[in-house]
């Protein structure tokens, strides 16, 4: 099966839901039924709405809130498949259970493999209470195989949670559809599909979410911080009509402390880092000339409205020799 390439001619979002539909149509029973997990980004929602179209009803959705996304995300998915998918949806609510499960947890793999973890128990628990279901369909993307070492040659350099091992732990039969395709052809994917550009417009999010966004180890207190700081810099993105030019734009918490002034004083905070960057794949990327006025006013609002802060730096690293994420 490589639903990616069309043979001949060019490609096409809309042959390609055809075809993936026919497919899943032919390898799912009339009366079988099919899980999927949502994680608030844009391939796994992808992955629904294809579904969607494929099975109807005996699709049932699971979207496992870890508490980690970023600031409105868990709402604006929520309602999306409230409102649209035909078969059933089912939010768990796991913040705290998450945080527990890293709390003290500093080393960013070890971070991914707990939160990996525990959203194949979470998401099995779930799943196996809905019965007899025989197959689970994930959004896996081209470059999540690649980087995750999934093909021969490759070589593994993030141990990414929605790739890998998964049906055998959870005794499901596994359907990937966007297996083939890179990110932009997923975004036409998802247009064809009726898509809200809310969702559309998603930068790529990683599984693990904040928590590799966080250097260091994972508090509630930190994820709360890090949403208004990420927030502040998206607005101001969006509202200057940058965002479509950018691959990803993110704040981190680097886990550094430095001192600044505040009220007279001499005060430690938070070192907040600004990151964006722009990219056809992920698989390099360049650091965005972002405007001086644009930083500016990011660094003047993000040190004003978060007291713990008392810094905000710009990354300038190219991918290689950095990475896109911190962690
Ligand atoms: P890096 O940091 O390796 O990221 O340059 C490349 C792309 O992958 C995303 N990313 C992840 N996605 N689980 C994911 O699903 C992960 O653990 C993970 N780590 C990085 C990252 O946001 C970027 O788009």
């Amino acid at each position: 099966m490589n639903m990616g390439k069309t043979g001949g001619g060019e490609w096409n979002a809309r042959r390609f839901i055809e075809e993936a539909v026919r497919q899943i149509k032919r390898r799912v029973g009339a009366e079988e039924r099919v899980v999927c997990a949502l994680s608030g980004g844009l391939d796994s929602a992808v992955v629904a709405f294809l579904l969607d179209r494929a099975v109807g009803e005996r699709l049932a959705a699971i979207f496992v809130d870890h508490g980690m996304l970023r600031l409105g995300e868990a709402a604006e998915v929520t309602a999306l498949c409230r409102d649209r998918l035909q078969g059933s949806f089912h939010c768990l609510d796991a913040k705290k259970r998450f945080f527990k499960a890293l709390s003290g947890v500093a080393d960013p793999e070890q971070k991914r493999k707990i939160i990996g973890a525990e959203f194949i128990r979470l998401f099995k628990e779930k799943a196996l209470s809905m019965g007899d279901i025989a197959y689970l369909a994930q959004g896996t993307i081209r470059s999540d195989v690649v980087e995750s070492g999934g093909e021969k040659g490759g070589k593994a350099i993030k141990a990414h949670h929605n790739v890998g091992g998964l049906p055998e732990e959870l005794g499901f039969e596994l359907i990937e559809p966007l297996r083939e395709l890179y990110k932009e052809k997923v975004r036409q994917v998802g247009e064809a599909l009726g898509l809200p550009e809310a969702i559309l417009r998603r930068q790529p999010f990683p599984g693990p979410g904040l928590a590799v966004r966080i250097v260091g180890a994972v508090t509630a207190e930190k994820v709360a911080l890090l949403q208004k700081a990420d927030a502040i810099f998206r607005e101001e993105i969006e509202a200057a009509g940058l965002a479509e030019t950018l691959w990803q734009y993110f704040a981190v918490l680097s886990g550094v402390r430095a001192v600044g002034v505040k009220e007279g004083g001499r005060h430690y905070g938070e070192v907040v880092a600004l990151r964006a960057v722009v990219s056809d794949d992920a698989i390099s990327a360049g650091w965005a000339r972002l405007p001086l006025n644009l930083l500016e006013r990011v660094s003047q609002r993000i040190t004003g409205e978060i007291p713990a802060v008392s810094r905000v730096v710009y990354d300038i690293t190219p991918k290689p020799p950095g990475t896109i994420e911190w962690e």
